[in-house]
């Protein structure tokens, strides 16, 4: 069976929640995409060529979960070369037999438009930075200047911008917990399960 379920939204919405516990709950493989844009970043170098030689072990470095990384994340992610080189390994992955949910920002929208279910799961900036701060700690406000500042980059880029797909199902989880979040998101892919 082909089956995608496709995750989007900004900084520290809680895709990666989400996309891990439907992948438990359906026997799907999981894929969070930002940690390909992360890691190309930490590779250092020039990014095209970090992004077309990435591998495997480029995505178990120890740092590429702080801030810092985050935002070089998506500075390496608005260059078109970069994101074209990553964007054949998303499309497998994401079409691969068995189902698979994939998340990021432009997963719904350009790697993979034909996705069976695409979700968009978005939160007011202070609760995104205030889930952040509690994961990661430091100064909440830097937080919160991160998320904004990373979160307009995403959006303003020219390739692939971060925009909910026509399509996709809108979980605004600002005042949601994480138990009714996943509950909404599990009923779509169940009804498209059918
Ligand atoms: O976990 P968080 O939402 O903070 O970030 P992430 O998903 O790890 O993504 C880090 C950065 O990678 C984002 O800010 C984007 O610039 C970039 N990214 C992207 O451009 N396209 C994707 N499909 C996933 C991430």
């Amino acid at each position: 069976m082909i089956f995608t379920i496709a995750i989007d939204g900004p900084a520290a919405a809680g895709k990666g929640t989400i996309a891990r516990a439907l992948a438990a709950e359906f026997g799907f493989a999981h894929l969070d995409s930002g940690l390909l844009y992360r890691a190309v970043a930490a590779k250092g170098g020039d990014p095209i060529v970090a992004a077309q030689s990435l591998t495997e072990a480029d995505l178990t470095r120890p740092d590429l979960r702080t801030l810092a990384a985050g935002q070089a994340a998506s500075r390496v992610a608005t260059i078109p070369e970069v994101r074209a080189a990553l964007v054949a390994f998303q499309r497998r992955f994401a079409r691969q037999p068995g189902g698979a949910v994939v998340d990021g920002r432009d997963i719904g929208t350009a790697i993979c438009p034909e996705a069976e279910v695409k979700l968009y799961v978005t939160a007011s900036p202070q609760v995104r930075a205030h889930r952040r701060w509690l994961e990661l700690g430091g100064d909440e406000a830097q937080v919160l200047a991160d998320v904004v500042e990373r979160d307009k980059r995403d959006m303003g880029r020219a390739t692939a911008p971060l925009k909910a797909a026509a399509d996709a199902l809108v979980l605004d989880t600002s005042a949601m917990s994480v138990a009714d979040a996943l509950d909404a998101a599990t009923r779509a892919v169940r009804v498209r399960l059918g």
